[in-house]
C-alpha cells in the first residue's frame, strides 16, 4: 500500500481507533474478551492485568503478544479481520531470541563463536520457525552490554565489549529481517532494551541504572546502534531509569538521542508493563500523568499495560496532549504492517502446513549442532581431552551430575522449543559411543527435589575409569529475573565434584549455565572444563564432538569469569587508576588498587578459550609509528599451529589510547579475525587500524579522536597479550 493511502486510512480512524492501534494485548486478554477458543494462551512474562475489553476496543487493537502457533494467529486474526471496522490487520509479536521450535545455544554461547556469519543463519532460521508460527516481529537482539553475572540476562546478551556487541547484534538483525521484511520467512527484529539496561545495580533485575552520559555512549550504546543500522524496525525501552528518569517515559533517550541522533524512525514500544511501572519509579502522580509522559517521550506502543487506552482520550479531549503525537506513533505502526505486507493479506505469515515443515527441521538440527560446538568454551585441559585417543582404553566412564541426562539443557527464552526434544550429554555420548564405552549414568541431585544421593555418585565413580561431569545451574535460574548473589555451582554440586576429584580419576567438567560462575575450586580440582552454557537442541551431539575430539574447541568468552564474587563487576576494558598495582613492585606496598586477599585479574579473562592445539604467536609488527588525518596503518602477526588437530583461532587487536582528556580504558579490542589452521600450517595475518577505532565520546558528548600516542596488542585473549608498539596520531 502506499504511503499516502496509511495516511487516508488514518484520517478515517476515530481518536479511540488510533489510541486503540498503540496498545499491545497480551493473548490471555484477547481469549478473556473474544468468543474465539484457543488451544493456548501464551506464556506470562509480567504481572496480569486482568481486563476485558469490550468487543470495540478489542477489534481495534493493535498488536498481540505471545500468540504461540498459527493456528491461534488464525483464529485471533480471523476474528479480528471479520470485525475490524477499516480492515486494518493486527500485529503478532513474540521473544524469538535463540530459536523458536529448533533451539541454538543462548545468545551468551553464540557471542562466544565470534562468529557474526553463523548467528546471522541461526536469527534466519529462527525467523524461518517463527514466522511460519504467524509472529510478524521478534523481541530480539538484546543488545544490553553486560559487565554484572549477578544479573540473569546477560544470558540474552552479547557479553562486555562494545565492539562485539555491535557487531554480533547486527548480525541478527540481518538474520531476523533478511533482505524483504514481505518476504514470510522473515521477521521484523525490535532491538531492546534503551537503554543501558544491562547495568541494572549490584545484578538485581530491574533495578536502578546510574550513569554518565559518556559512560553510556562510550560502552552501552553501540549494540542499539548498529542494530538500527542494520535496519531493526523496532526498539523496547528498557525497565530502568537513565539520568533519575525511567526509559519508558525519558524524552532525552527516546527523542533526542534515538530519533534525531541515532536516526532511528521505526515503532518504539514500551517494555511489559514499564509504562504503568514508571508510577512505581515515582516518575509519575498516577496513569493519566504516565500516559502523558509517555507519548511525550516518544513511545509509541504500550505493552500490556493500559495507561494509553484508559487516559490518552481524556488528555486530548481536554487539551494536555496534542493528537499529532498520537497521529505520529500510529503512522509509524500502520508502516510497519505494511511493510510487512499485512494490509495486503493478514495471514501471509500464518500457514499450519510450513510450521509442520520447519519446525526442528533437520537442517535446522544440524545448524543447531555445529553452532553448539562453535559456542562452547574450553577453559581447562590437563592432556585429558579429547577422549577420541584414549577411548579404547577405558572400559567405562562415568557420567553424573543433574544434567547428565536432562533436555533442560535449552535455556531461557526458548520460545516453543521443549526440554524433551533436546539430545542430552548422556543421549550424545551413547550415539557417538554406542557399543565401545560403557556409560554409568547417575544424576547424584535433582534440582526440583533437592535430593542429594552422594553414596550413589561414590559407587558410580569406583566402577568407572573416567569421570564426566555435568553440573551447573538450573536453566531458569538465569534470564529475565534471574539474578543471583552467589555464583557458585547452586545446590550441593560441589560435594559431587569433590568426590570425583578424591577418587584421583580424570574428571571432566561439563558446565551448563547461563552466566559466568565462579569456577576457581573448579579450575584448581577438576582434570578438565569444558563450558557449555545451555547448549540448545543438539546440545548433547555437539558436546560429544567436542569431548571425542571430531569438532576441536574454538569459541572465546566474551565475558570475564570472576575470581570470586566480590571482584564483581571485572571487565576487561576497564579505565586506569592513579594506583594501579603493576606500577610498584614492592608486594607488599598497601596503598594500591587491589584487594588484600584475592588478585584484581578475573579467573578467566575477556577471550579466552583453550583448543587442542596450541598456537605459536610470533612477534607482531606495526607498519609505522605515526598516523596522519585520514590515514590508516598496519599491525601484522604470524601465528602457527602446533598440534595435531585442524583448528580454529580468534585472533584479537587491542588498543590503547595511552592519555586523553578524559582518561581511556586500558584496553579495548577493535578487531579480530577467526582463521583456520590444519597442523603445522601457519598465517600471517594484518589488521588495518583505521581513525574509527580511535574515536570516543568526550566531556562534550562528542565523538572526537585526539592527536596522542596509541599503544596495539595482537593475542590470544584480552590477557595473554603480544605488544606490537606505539604510533602517534597526529591530525
Ligand atoms: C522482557 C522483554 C520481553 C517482554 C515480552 C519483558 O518482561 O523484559 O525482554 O521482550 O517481556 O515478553
Amino acid at each position: 500500500m502506499e504511503e499516502i493511502k496509511l495516511k487516508n486510512l488514518l484520517e478515517k480512524m476515530t481518536l479511540k481507533e488510533k489510541i486503540m492501534q498503540l496498545y499491545q494485548s497480551d493473548l490471555p486478554t484477547f481469549n478473556r474478551s473474544s468468543s474465539s477458543e484457543l488451544d493456548s494462551t501464551g506464556p506470562v512474562t509480567g504481572p496480569e492485568n486482568n481486563i476485558i475489553l469490550d468487543k470495540e476496543s478489542l477489534y481495534s487493537v493493535g498488536s498481540i503478544l505471545n500468540c504461540n502457533n498459527a493456528k491461534n494467529a488464525y483464529n485471533v486474526q480471523k476474528e479480528y479481520m471479520e470485525n475490524n471496522r477499516l480492515g486494518i490487520p493486527l500485529l503478532f509479536m513474540f521473544d524469538v531470541v535463540h530459536g523458536f521450535r529448533t533451539i541454538f545455544p543462548i545468545p551468551l554461547a553464540l557471542a562466544c563463536s565470534w562468529n557474526p556469519d553463523l548467528i546471522e543463519e541461526t536469527a534466519r532460521i529462527a525467523a524461518k520457525e517463527g514466522s511460519a508460527s504467524g509472529n510478524n516481529v521478534t523481541f530480539a537482539p538484546m543488545s544490553d552490554l553486560v559487565r554484572d553475572p549477578r544479573w540473569g540476562r546477560v544470558m540474552e546478551s552479547q557479553g562486555e565489549d562494545p565492539l562485539l556487541n555491535a557487531l554480533l547484534s547486527a548480525a541478527y538483525v540481518r538474520g531476523f529481517q533478511g533482505n524483504d521484511l514481505k518476504d514470510q520467512e522473515t521477521m521484523a527484529a525490535c532491538v531492546k532494551h534503551f537503554a543501558g539496561y544491562g547495568a541494572s545495580e549490584a545484578g538485581r533485575d530491574y533495578n536502578t541504572v546510574d550513569m554518565s552520559e559518556q559512560k553510556l555512549r562510550n560502552f552501552y550504546l553501540s549494540g542499539y546502534q548498529k542494530s538500527i543500522e542494520a535496519g531493526a524496525e523496532m526498539v523496547m525501552t528498557s525497565f530502568n531509569i537513565f539520568k533519575g528518569v525511567p526509559a519508558t517515559a525519558n524524552k532525552f533517550l527516546l527523542r533526542d538521542l534515538l530519533r534525531d541522533e541515532m536516526g532511528f524512525d521505526g515503532t518504539v514500544i514500551s517494555d511489559y508493563d514499564s509504562l504503568t511501572e514508571i508510577i512505581d519509579h515515582g516518575a509519575a502522580r498516577d496513569g493519566k500523568e504516565a500516559a502523558k509522559r509517555g507519548i511525550e517521550a516518544g513511545l509509541d506502543i504500550e505493552m500490556v499495560s493500559t495507561e494509553y487506552i484508559h487516559h490518552l482520550e481524556d488528555l486530548v479531549l481536554e487539551g494536555t496532549v496534542e493528537e499529532s503525537l498520537i497521529d505520529e506513533a500510529v503512522m509509524r505502526i500502520l508502516k510497519l504492517k505494511n511493510k510487512l505486507g499485512l494490509f495486503e493479506d493478514p495471514f501471509r505469515y500464518i500457514e499450519p502446513e510450513r510450521e509442520e515443515k520447519t519446525h526442528l527441521h533437520p537442517e535446522h538440527r544440524k545448524l543447531a549442532r555445529s553452532t553448539a560446538a562453535e559456542s562452547a568454551v574450553l577453559l581447562k585441559n590437563d592432556e585429558i581431552l579429547p577422549l577420541e585417543d584414549k577411548i579404547d582404553q577405558l572400559e567405562s566412564i562415568a557420567l553424573i551430575g543433574p544434567l547428565a541426562d536432562n533436555g533442560g539443557i535449552i535455556g531461557f527464552w526458548n520460545a516453543l522449543g521443549k526440554n524433551e526434544e533436546a539430545v542430552t550429554l548422556k543421549e550424545g555420548l551413547e550415539n557417538k559411543y554406542g557399543d565401545r564405552l560403557k556409560i554409568n549414568v547417575e544424576a547424584g541431585y535433582n534440582f526440583e527435589t533437592e535430593q542429594l544421593d552422594i553414596e550413589a555418585v561414590k559407587k558410580t565413580v569406583e566402577k568407572s575409569d573416567l569421570v564426566i561431569l555435568a553440573l551447573g545451574e538450573e536453566q531458569n535460574m538465569s534470564g529475565e529475573g534471574g539474578s543471583r548473589a552467589y555464583l557458585d555451582l547452586p545446590g550441593p554440586q560441589k560435594k559431587i565434584a569433590e568426590t570425583a576429584a578424591d577418587s584421583n580419576k580424570p574428571a571432566v567438567l561439563v558446565l551448563f549455565n547461563g552466566r559466568p560462575l565462579e569456577l576457581k575450586w573448579y579450575d584448581d580440582n577438576m582434570t578438565a572444563i569444558l563450558e557449555s552454557w545451555f547448549p540448545g537442541t543438539e546440545g548433547g551431539n555437539a558436546l560429544a564432538n567436542l569431548l571425542n575430539g571430531d569438532v576441536n574447541p574454538s569459541a572465546k568468552l566474551t565475558m570475564s569469569f570472576p575470581y570470586t564474587v566480590g571482584q564483581i563487576p571485572v571487565y576487561y576494558n576497564h579505565y586506569s587508576t592513579g594506583r594501579s598495582p603493576e606500577k610498584v613492585e614492592d608486594k607488599n606496598y598497601r596503598f594500591l588498587s587491589r584487594y588484600q586477599d584475592i588478585p584484581n585479574q578475573p579467573l578467566y579473562p575477556f577471550g579466552f578459550g583453550l583448543s587442542y592445539n596450541d598456537y605459536e604467536y610470533s612477534k607482531p609488527e606495526l607498519s609505522s609509528k605515526e598516523m596522519k588525518k585520514e590515514d590508516t596503518i598496519s599491525a601484522s602477526i604470524e601465528i602457527e599451529n602446533l598440534g595435531s588437530y585442524s583448528g580454529k583461532e580468534i585472533v584479537q587487536l587491542y588498543i590503547r589510547d595511552l592519555y586523553g582528556t578524559t582518561v581511556r580504558p586500558v584496553k579495548e579490542l577493535k578487531d579480530f579475525m577467526k582463521i583456520s589452521l590444519e597442523p603445522g600450517e601457519s598465517k600471517r595475518i594484518e589488521f588495518e587500524i583505521i581513525e574509527d577505532m580511535l574515536k570516543f565520546y568526550n566531556l562534550e558528548n562528542k565523538q572526537v579522536i585526539e592527536a596522542g600516542e596509541f599503544e596495539v596488542f595482537i593475542g590470544a585473549n584480552s590477557r595473554d597479550l603480544n605488544y606490537c608498539g606505539k604510533f602517534e596520531y597526529k591530525d
